[in-house]
Parts: structure tokens; sequence; C-alpha cells
């Protein structure tokens, strides 16, 4: 199976967000996001509504024909939303509520019980889970413990050192990766993929589930258009 592209449209709601108004709209911008061959659509809600709003996930549901992927801390409204909602996937993350972007994934051992519950509810609701940790085979065996369906792999540390040396890079990621997949839970993986380095991170892990990217794929449409940079990044999965 392919590994599936999500692409997170967070950044094209802080430009919106911006100006106040309605440019770009981020229900068309998703649409032609799956136009334009994405697997899915993911979103970050935060506290602060500083890019996606609870209201835009709301209309996104309603129009998505892709599988949706909610990202976020588990609070209790965050629950709320997504439990109302219903998206394919809920991807919890351990962000404090101002943090500006996730830079690390939970500690499943120290969290296994909240983590326990919160999986709980959120497989009640017919909805798959996933758990942000990083590249760390503990982490991958207590998330499974903890009930979670997938496991998402914090790619940064992978993608900063990417460039100085790429097979060492992969490393920490391969072993988790493996264990994970003796473990029978999905893989997915997200932050700071880019063209430059997703293609090799896929090649050496093909058994990827979904990749979710934001940053640098928003950034690269700016120069090639959104529809050529999704078939770009999907050129990069295709093995
Ligand atoms: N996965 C998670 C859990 C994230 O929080 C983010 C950023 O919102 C991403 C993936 C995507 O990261 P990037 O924007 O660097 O592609």
């Amino acid at each position: 199976m392919k590994t599936k592209l999500s692409v997170n449209i967070n950044k094209v709601a802080t430009i919106r967000n911006a100006r106040g108004g309605n440019n770009p709209d981020i229900l068309k911008v998703a649409k032609d996001c799956e136009a334009f061959g994405a697997d899915g659509i993911t979103v970050h809600p935060r506290p602060d509504e500083r890019h996606i709003r609870r209201a835009d996930v709301t209309a996104l549901r309603a129009i998505l024909r892709t599988e949706f992927n909610i990202e976020g801390y588990p609070s209790k409204e965050f629950l709320d939303l997504v439990l109302r909602v219903r998206p394919a996937q809920v991807t919890l993350v351990p962000d404090k509520p101002a943090q500006l972007t996730s830079d690390c994934g939970w500690d499943t051992v120290a969290e296994q019980d909240f983590l326990r519950d919160i999986i709980n509810e959120i497989s009640a609701a017919g909805i798959r889970s996933s758990i942000f940790i990083n590249a760390d085979i503990r982490m991958a065996e207590y998330a499974a413990k903890a009930g979670a369906d997938r496991v998402e792999l914090y790619t940064g540390p992978y993608a900063h050192n990417y460039a100085r040396n790429r097979e060492e890079a992969i490393a920490p990621f391969f072993e988790t990766a493996k264990r994970v997949k003796q473990l029978g839970i999905g893989l997915n993986a997200g932050h700071d993929l880019s063209l430059e380095n997703l293609a090799y991170f896929t090649d050496v892990i093909p058994w990827v589930d979904e990749v979710s990217i934001g940053h640098a794929l928003i950034c690269d449409a700016l120069y090639m258009g959104l529809e050529a940079t999704i078939a770009a990044y999907q050129k990069c999965l295709i093995k």
C-alpha cells in the first residue's frame, strides 16, 4: 500500500486570519487539495484559535471526501469537538496551549493511564487513534499498550539531521518503525517533512501508512502552485 499524503492546512488559516476576512477560503483550499490528489486533510485546532478555528473543523467535516485527521492536545474542549465531529482519525499531541508547534512526542509510560482513558473514548466513537511519539521503541510499545491504533513518529530530528547524514538521521526511526510493525499497529509520520527528505524516509520505511505535511508543502506551493506541489509530494511516495 502506498503511503498516504495528508495535507495540513493550518498555515492557510494563518494567512486568512491575518486579515480577518475569508481569503484564502480554507474550505475551497481543502477541496482543491483533494481534487489535486491529497489523500487526506489534517488540522490542528489550538485553544487560542490562531489558525484553525473550531468552526472550521465542523465546516470541513461536512465537505471533505477524503480522510479527515484532527490533531491536538486532548483537553475537554478538544475531546468534545472531535467526539462531535467524528473525523477518520484523531492524533493526540502533548502540546502546551501556547506552543508554537509540536516539538516532541508523548511520554507514553508516564501518561499511560491518561492516554488509555482518552483512547477508549475515541475508539468507542469509532474514530481511529494515533499517538504522536519520538523515535523511541519503548514509547511505541507503551502507545500500543494504551490501545492506540497507530503512532505518528515526530520527524523533526530526522529532518534536522538529514542534510548532515541521512543514514544516521533515519536510524532511530527505522528501528522504532520495525517495532511498530511487530506490534501490529499502524505507522504515521510528520513534522518538517519536505520535498528534500520525504522520498528517502519512505524508501527506507515503506510501511508508513500516512505522512501529514503542512509547512514545507504550503511554502512550496507559493512557488510551484498547489496542484503541482501536491503532485510533487505524491511522486515522492510512489515506489
Ligand atoms: N504532525 C503533527 C503532530 C504536527 O503538530 C504538525 C504541525 O502541525 C505536523 C505533523 C506537520 O508538520 P509540518 O507543518 O512541519 O509539516
